[in-house]
């Protein structure tokens, strides 16, 4: 390890060594668990794909990813948690879509959803021209590339704050879905005896030259898995205001229910960079 001319790769390589040969003599590992948990990591790699990464999922799983997450966000802890982890479900190249349209691409039903939110910097200056990414799973909790019934890039969508600021735009109120339970981290959880859900929620991705990129996501008040996140991201700072519309929507068009959120962001200054999408 010393001759490695990478003082970064030496130092994090020699942190993982002694921390596995700590954790095998800590739990006595046998040789069974030993060759398990090698199967283990070879079918989360052989379960991996275009349209689903199964190491994002562990990694999620065991709260490693939103730990990853906290310690590079928030100025070191010092500010309110504002991001969370980006999961497996975010794709490039999400359509365009100006302010006050739709994310809704094919036949979505559930409950409208009006969303207004506004980015500022940490002295509560509007930021404007942030792109915003968003993407978000149905009313019956799947992700557009979950679910051959929706549209290609249905519930995604780009936007860019204006002046002061602010994206808005149309939606459907997201239900909470269990995340995929198929594979070796589905064995995981069954194991364990953890339920798969995720509470409701919107992903944001705040990018502008000059800021941190802002990865987080916004979960629904009423959510009855807000306190047991099977990938650990809520905090108290995340829940939002989801207010039930009274009277006719801000839209035509809409019957039955529907809600508006408000939610406001701070990007810090620091580098804008996109992560590797997870899936394409
Ligand atoms: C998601 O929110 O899209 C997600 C995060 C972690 C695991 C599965 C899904
Ligand atoms: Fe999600």
């Amino acid at each position: 390890m010393s001759r490695a001319p990478n003082a970064r790769l030496r130092e994090v390589a020699a942190a993982f060594v002694r921390h596995m040969h700590a954790f095998a003599r800590e739990v006595k590992l046998t040789e069974e668990e030993f060759e398990l948990g090698v199967d283990f990591l070879n079918r989360i790699g052989q379960s991996t794909h275009d349209a689903h990464n199964e190491g994002v999922l562990f990694s999620d799983a065991i709260g490693f990813s939103t730990l990853v997450c906290l310690l590079n966000n928030g100025q070191n802890g010092a500010t309110e948690t504002a991001s969370a982890l980006l999961g497996p479900f975010w794709r490039m190249h999400s359509p365009a879509t100006e302010n006050g349209g739709s994310i809704v691409r094919s036949e979505t039903p559930g409950p409208a959803l009006f969303a207004n939110c506004r980015i500022a910097d940490p002295d509560g200056n509007p930021l404007a021209d942030v792109e915003v990414d968003i993407w978000q799973a149905s009313p019956v909790g799947l992700y557009e590339n979950q679910d051959p019934g929706q549209a290609d890039m249905n519930l995604r969508g780009k936007f860019r704050t204006d002046a002061e600021g602010r994206i808005w735009f149309r939606s459907v109120k997201p239900a909470g879905y269990p995340v995929p339970t198929d594979g070796p981290v589905g064995d995981l959880l069954r194991a364990q005896l953890r339920h798969p859900y995720r509470p409701a929620h919107l992903h944001f991705l705040c990018y502008k030259p000059g800021y941190k990129t802002l990865i987080t996501q916004v979960f629904v008040d009423d959510d009855q898995h807000l306190e047991s996140d099977v990938v650990f991201g809520v905090t108290r700072h995340l829940i939002g205001d989801f207010q039930q519309g009274v009277g006719a929507a801000p839209a035509p068009g809409v019957d039955g229910p529907w809600f508006r959120l408000t939610y406001d962001f701070v990007m810090e200054a620091g580098e804008a960079k996109l992560p590797t999408p997870p899936i394409r």
